[in-house]
C-alpha cells in the first residue's frame, strides 16, 4: 500500500492537461456490449475504474486491447455470464453491466454495486425502469437477477434525477421494442457523451442533454469510434487546487461551460479566472472572500466537486456555508481537514467552514475519491508535509495526479506505507 507525501507551501505554475471523463468512460466501456463489432473508445482515462471495468468485460467473453490512450472492445464473443461476485462489487459502475446486458442478452445477474461511500446510494430508479421496460427484477442474497422474455418501449418517470438511473434505461432501451420515454433525466454532459457513442452505434436517441430523452429501439447495433469529452470534475479539482496555490496555471483540453458553475463561484470568490476556447487560466494573486454554495444536479454545482472546495474555502475571509443536496453523508473529508486546522463543522447536510485558517501538514486518510482530491489540495496549501493515505480512492479517478502536480511544481511524491500503517488502516 502506497501513501501520497505532499510538501506544501510551494506555488504552482505552469499547464496542466485534462483527461477524459471518468464518468463518461465507466459507462461508455460497458455500453460498448450492445454492439455486434468492434467499439474503440478513445481519450481513456489510465484509472483504475477502467481497468477494472476492462477486466470485467473479458470476464463475460469480450476481447479487450488497451492501448496508449484508447480501448477496442470486440463484444462478439460475449455471453450472459453471471457476474453476483468479485470486481463487479468493487466499482460503482458496475450498475452500467445491468442496462448493457439486458439490453444486448435480455438477461443479466450483477452483484451490487460498490463505489465510494457518501451515505445512501439506492438504485430504486434503475430497476423501475427496467421494470418499465417489461424485465423481472428480483435481488437474491445481494445480487441483482434481471430476466426479460423482450424488451418493450415504455414511458418512465424518474422520481430522482439520477445520472446513473438515466444511462442505465438509455442502455437497456436502445435495443427494446417500439419507443422509451425518460421523463425529468439528468442532464449531465456524460448523458451526452453515452448517448453520442450509441448514436455512432446506430441508436435513436433524441434529447440527451435535457430532461426528456426519446429513444426509439433498434434491432441492431454496429461497431464504432468515439472519444471521451473531458472530464469536467478532474478540470474543476484543477481549477480549485489552481485557485488555492497557483500562481498563474492554465488548464487545458476542457469544456468551460462545462464548468461554469465552478467559474462562477470561484470568481465570486475574488479568483481570477479567464476562459478560453478549450482552456481555462487561473491567476491567485488576491485575498478570497467566503461564499455559500449549494450542490445541485447539472448545471448546478457539482457534488463531485463539494469536497474540492471546501478545502479552498478554508483559505477565504468570512463564514462559507456549503450544501450537499445530492449526497447527504459527503462530509468524511471535514475531520480530516480539521485535523490539519481548519475551523469547518458540519450541520445536517452542511458543512460551516470560518476562515481563513493556515493548515498545517498531518497523516490524513482518503475515505473517498473526491475526499482524496480534498486532502490533497490541503498537502499542497499545508505547512510541513502531509501524508495521505487511501489512495486507491484516489486512482480510481485521477489520472497521474503526481506527475501532474509534479509538472506545476508541486513537491509530491508517493511511498510505501510501512507495516505498521498498513495495521493501522486496515483496523481503522
Ligand atoms: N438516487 C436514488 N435512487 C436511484 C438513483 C439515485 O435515490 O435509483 C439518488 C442518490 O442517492 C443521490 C441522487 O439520487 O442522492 C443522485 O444520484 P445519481 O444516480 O445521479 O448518482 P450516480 O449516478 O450513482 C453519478 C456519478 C457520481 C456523482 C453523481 C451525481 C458515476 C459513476 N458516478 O453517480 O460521481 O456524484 O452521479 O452527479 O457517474 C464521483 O465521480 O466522485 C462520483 C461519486
Amino acid at each position: 500500500m502506497d501513501k501520497l507525501m505532499i510538501d506544501g507551501g510551494h506555488p504552482l505554475e505552469g499547464t496542466v492537461q485534462i483527461s477524459g471523463a471518468k464518468n463518461s468512460a465507466v459507462a461508455l466501456i460497458p455500453a460498448a456490449i450492445l454492439a455486434d463489432s468492434p467499439v474503440t473508445i478513445d481519450n481513456l482515462p489510465k484509472i483504475s475504474d477502467v481497468e477494472l471495468l476492462a477486466e470485467l468485460l473479458k470476464e463475460i467473453g469480450g476481447e479487450v486491447q488497451i492501448g496508449e490512450q484508447e480501448m477496442t472492445i470486440d463484444p462478439t464473443s460475449m455471453y450472459a455470464m453471471p457476474l453476483p461476485n468479485g470486481r463487479v462489487k468493487k466499482l460503482r459502475a458496475s450498475y452500467y453491466l445491468m442496462g448493457a446486458m439486458l439490453g444486448k442478452f435480455k438477461k443479466a445477474v450483477i452483484g451490487l454495486p460498490g463505489g465510494c461511500n457518501l451515505g445512501p446510494r439506492p438504485i430504486d430508479q434503475h430497476i423501475k425502469g427496467f421494470e418499465a421496460l417489461g424485465a423481472r427484477v428480483t435481488n437474491e442474497q445481494g445480487a441483482i437477477y434481471l430476466r426479460a422474455d423482450e424488451l418493450q418501449g415504455a414511458r418512465i418517470y424518474l422520481d430522482v434525477v439520477s445520472v446513473g438511473a438515466t444511462i442505465n434505461i438509455m442502455l437497456a432501451a436502445v435495443r427494446a421494442k417500439g419507443q422509451t420515454v425518460i421523463e425529468n433525466a439528468a442532464k449531465e454532459p456524460e448523458i451526452i457523451d453515452v448517448a453520442t457513442l450509441l448514436s455512432s452505434m446506430g441508436a435513436r436517441i433524441k434529447g440527451a442533454g435535457t430532461n426528456v430523452i426519446r429513444i426509439d429501439g433498434v434491432d441492431t447495433l454496429k461497431g464504432c469510434r468515439h472519444s471521451i469529452i473531458p472530464d469536467r470534475i478532474e478540470a474543476g479539482t484543477y481549477m480549485i487546487l489552481a485557485a488555492a496555490m497557483g500562481q498563474n496555471v492554465l488548464i487545458d483540453n476542457i469544456i468551460p461551460y462545462h464548468v461554469e458553475s465552478l467559474i462562477a463561484k470561484l470568481r465570486e470568490m475574488g479568483v481570477d479566472v479567464e476562459t478560453y476556447d478549450d482552456q481555462v487560466r487561473i491567476r491567485n494573486h488576491r485575498e478570497k472572500k467566503g461564499v455559500d454554495i449549494k450542490t445541485l444536479v447539472y448545471p448546478g454545482f457539482p457534488t463531485d466537486l463539494q469536497q474540492p472546495i471546501t478545502t479552498l474555502l478554508t483559505q477565504a475571509h468570512g463564514t462559507s456555508i456549503v450544501t450537499d443536496t445530492i449526497y447527504n453523508a459527503r462530509f468524511k473529508h471535514i475531520d480530516e481537514l480539521r485535523r490539519m486546522g481548519a475551523n469547518i463543522k458540519v450541520e445536517g447536510r452542511s458543512a460551516i467552514i470560518n476562515g481563513k485558517t493556515a493548515l498545517q501538514g498531518a497523516k490524513v486518510r482518503a475515505s473517498d475519491l473526491r475526499a482524496g482530491a480534498a486532502l490533497v489540495i490541503a498537502g499542497l496549501l499545508a505547512e510541513g508535509i502531509t501524508e495521505v493515505s487511501g489512495l486507491e480512492h484516489i486512482d480510481r479517478g485521477y489520472e497521474n495526479l503526481e506527475n501532474k502536480l509534479l509538472g506545476l511544481g508541486a513537491k509530491i511524491w508517493r511511498e510505501k506505507m510501512s507495516e505498521e500503517e498498513v495495521e493501522q488502516v486496515k483496523s481503522s
